[in-house]
């Protein structure tokens, strides 16, 4: 039993739908072996738990655990190429690197780097885009096993228009995914994801054999891309003549439901926006990475019209780093700057967004999302270096919503101090 007293922030009702900023001063949260059972007075939690340890965390401020809906596991070195659009971003920067993770040893190591970038930047959940390598995929989920963190992922698979050595056929993308399924999926805090790494790259068949997957292992989730890019959307109808549109490659190979997730979708149609709301599909916005590679402005305004499940997802290596605190300001940018009308956000929208909103996507919203009791205590700590600009903001904030809108504005993985997974620190 550990009591955790701090100055706590958390959005437990999304303010797209009413609710705002739940922040306190001075809070305490009793933790029992990783669950959160009290959240309360210090005085209250100390006289109910006179021999629990007293962890003062008023220091910094208390957020959940970041959740990336969408990041690469293979890009971590691949981060920081500018100057191209997706598909030449794609061949001359990320599938160079992606083919190097056929060697297992590179790939542990790639692992590793990758874990660390997560927990670093404050991320405890995330959808995970892995490798094309089976071996790869592997590493990744025994690394994520002994780091503890909520992992989402699975083998990446593509038939077409892509290096040789990253290709695979109907039958060995199934028999590798069921053994990594069999392996991985539902093994602590893990789960597997179908992940054709996008309609331009996989044909009909291979997304059939993937909804068959979906459909013979029930609770498994999937993963790819929609409508990032002109020429990717113009290169898929082109693939998919008989489709109505990009997502229903997707739809008609039964891939898209409630587990689905769709990184960026940038260019959708009407239509897609409300198949996507009708199944209860989330989008991944990448807001960096949709600005490094000039993809465009992600219509949220559309996407919360229809009701489509929309959180943040860093992207990395197109989006610029691991930081969901730096997704959150640059989603706040790009709807400020978005000649079609961007959707105003605050400091509450984009920890909500960082946060609950992924933890929904996810359906990990009974577990983690916000620091509620019967939550688990997944949870980040912010405390920049006294005397650094981000502190004296802090100090000097002129209500809660400015402060945590300093920490959007300027906080970097260097000002998270502290993380926690299930109660265990992960990083600190
Ligand atoms: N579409 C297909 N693969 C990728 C990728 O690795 N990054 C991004 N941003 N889009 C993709
Ligand atoms: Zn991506």
């Amino acid at each position: 039993m550990i009591i955790y007293r701090a100055r706590i922030f958390d959005t437990p009702t999304s303010p797209f739908a009413g609710g705002s900023l739940r922040a306190e001063a001075d809070a305490s949260l009793v933790v029992d072996g990783g669950l959160i059972v009290a959240r309360t007075d210090f005085s209250v939690a100390r006289s109910a738990h006179p021999d629990a340890e007293v962890v003062d965390l008023r220091e910094g401020v208390l957020l959940p655990g970041f959740v990336d809906t969408h990041v690469h596991y293979p890009q971590v070195r691949a981060i920081g190429h500018l100057g191209m659009p997706l598909l030449e971003w794609l061949d001359s920067c990320a599938l160079p690197e992606e083919a190097r993770l056929g060697d297992e040893t590179y790939a542990r190591a790639l692992a590793s780097e990758f874990l660390r970038g997560l927990t670093s930047a404050g991320t405890t959940s995330a959808m995970v885009f892995g490798s094309h390598f089976a071996t790869a995929v592997d590493a990744l989920f025994a690394a994520a096993a002994e780091v503890g963190l909520r992992i989402t992922s699975g083998l990446v698979t593509s038939d077409r228009n892509l290096p040789e050595a990253l290709l695979t056929s109907v039958e060995r993308s199934v028999s590798e995914s069921q053994d990594l399924i069999d392996r991985w999926h539902g093994s602590g805090r893990l789960r597997f994801a179908v992940t054709p790494r996008f309609s331009y790259s996989a044909g009909p068949e291979l997304l059939a054999a993937g909804g068959e997957l979906l459909a013979a292992n029930p609770g498994i989730w999937v993963t790819s891309h929609l409508n990032e890019n002109r020429d990717e959307i113009a290169g898929v109808a082109a693939i998919f003549p008989e489709a109505l549109d990009y997502l229903d490659t997707y739809d008609r190979a039964g891939l898209l439901g409630r587990r689905t997730i769709l990184a960026h979708n940038v260019h959708p149609s009407d239509r897609e926006l409300g198949r996507m709301a009708e199944v209860g599909a989330s989008a991944a916005h990448c807001p960096t990475s949709n600005s490094a590679l000039a993809s465009g402005f992600f219509p949220l305004r559309r996407h919360l019209e229809r009701g489509v499940r929309v959180a943040l997802g860093s992207d990395v290596g197109a989006g610029t780093g691991f930081s969901l605190l730096k997704e959150g300001v640059q989603a706040y940018f790009m709807q400020q700057l978005d000649p079609a009308g961007g959707v105003p956000l605050t400091s509450a929208h984009l920890l909500y967004l960082a946060t609950a909103a992924g933890a929904e996507a996810l359906e990990l919203d009974a577990e983690v999302g916000d620091l509620s009791v019967g939550k688990r205590f997944d949870a980040v700590l912010v405390e920049p270096t006294p005397g650094e600009p981000l502190a004296v903001g802090i100090r000097h904030a002129h209500s809660d919503e400015d402060a945590l809108a300093k920490i959007f504005a300027m906080g970097t993985p260097g000002d998270i101090a502290r993380v926690w997974v299930d109660g265990e620190t992960v990083k600190g």
